[in-house]
């Protein structure tokens, strides 16, 4: 995904939020990709969880931009969608493991990580890939 101004106003610029300026892609791009969300209906200190496909998705707004993980914590499945999110750092609500929701690792334990899913917005609407999981899903 890009935020770059200058090529979303030579594509046409669809939706402004949280000081960014996203550009406009055709719907061929998102082949594979579920429309999960509103950009609009993200915050930076919490997640939000979201079904696509049958798969239980945690979306967050880490750096402007959003990111999906796997909403069960690998380590009880405890809804990490539920968590306080503080610098792209989620807190799992039950014991506390926490997660960077832009890569899946945990901070303080190199062998412990939770699924990614690869993101895009388009004309306000958050897409999240479904076909391809990113690293990390084969390990849940
Ligand atoms: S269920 Fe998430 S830390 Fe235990």
């Amino acid at each position: 995904m890009m935020a770059v101004e200058l090529y979303a106003a030579h594509r046409g610029a669809s939706t402004i939020s949280a000081g960014t300026l996203w550009m406009s892609e055709t719907t061929s791009d998102l082949k594979g990709f579920v429309d999960v969300a509103a950009i609009g209906e993200l915050s930076p200190d919490e997640g939000r969880i979201v079904e696509a496909d049958g798969t239980w998705l945690a979306l967050f707004l880490a750096d402007g931009t959003p990111h999906a993980i796997a909403n069960a914590c690998p380590h009880m499945a405890g809804p990490l969608g539920s968590g306080r999110c503080l610098d792209g750092i989620v807190t799992c609500p039950i014991h506390e493991w926490r997660f960077d929701v832009r890569t899946g690792q945990a901070p303080t334990n190199s062998y412990t990580r939770v699924a990614t899913y690869e993101t895009r917005v388009v004309d306000g609407r958050v897409f999240v890939r479904m076909a391809d999981p990113g690293e990390g899903a084969a390990n849940l």
